[in-house]
């Protein structure tokens, strides 16, 4: 069995549907811890030593967040400068994360059609992504490829609902260590291992 954390980052949680849906998923999962960073820290002073505390306890992490200028909301950003310290997360002391598990889980406005070299985003979603893809690595982490909601704008309540059902089944299977390593080459989305 594994723990899985999840770093949520929403700035304005009321105005969320596509986030607050797969939040409502992910909380009915056991061995899933649910941390919603703007809750706990809404002026962006983070607890580096209660957050240090929560990803030693578990074996893997989730950043959840709406896809905000190709990149996540602020408050992960300065929860990475502040809780990934020198010689404690990386460098030549820094082993606390070593082998851990970790991944995005964004949604996007963007269509998957417009994240490729001809739409009107150029790039695929987990080349936006490389940031957080190369600080796992530095952190001697394993990277896995994101989770991701597209159309955001237009989503229809079946599909967003289908996508929360795919969302449990994955964090179910992420705790109950059932994704082999090999399933995940050639994988783009997490989405892909569970078809709907
Ligand atoms: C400030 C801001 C920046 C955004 N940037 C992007 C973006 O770079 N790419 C994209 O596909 N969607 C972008 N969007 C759309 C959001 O990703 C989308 O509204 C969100 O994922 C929907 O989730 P929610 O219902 O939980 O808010 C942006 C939205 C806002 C408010």
């Amino acid at each position: 069995m594994s723990k899985v954390l999840i770093q949520f980052a929403h700035p304005s949680h009321s105005k969320s549907n596509v986030q607050k849906t797969l939040e409502k998923y992910a909380r009915k999962v056991k061995g899933v811890t649910f941390n919603d960073l703007y809750e706990h820290y809404p002026d962006l002073f983070i607890d580096v030593k209660r957050e240090q505390q929560l990803l030693a306890k578990h074996d893997i992490v989730i950043f959840q967040h709406p896809f905000y200028w190709y990149s996540s909301p602020p408050i992960l950003k300065q929860w990475q400068d502040l809780v990934l310290e020198y010689n404690w997360a990386y460098g030549p002391k820094g082993h606390a994360l070593k082998g851990k598990k970790i991944f995005n889980a964004v949604s996007c406005g963007g269509g998957r059609d417009a994240y490729t070299s001809d739409g009107y985003n150029r790039f695929p979603v987990g080349q936006y992504l490389l940031p957080f893809n190369q600080t796992a690595y530095l952190c001697r982490m394993e990277y896995l490829p994101p989770f991701v909601v597209h159309e955001t704008y237009t989503i229809e309540d079946y599909v967003l609902k289908a996508f929360g059902e795919q969302y449990a089944e994955l964090l179910e299977a992420l705790v109950n260590d059932r994704i082999d390593p090999a399933e995940l080459a050639g994988v783009e989305y997490l989405n892909e291992l569970f078809p709907h």
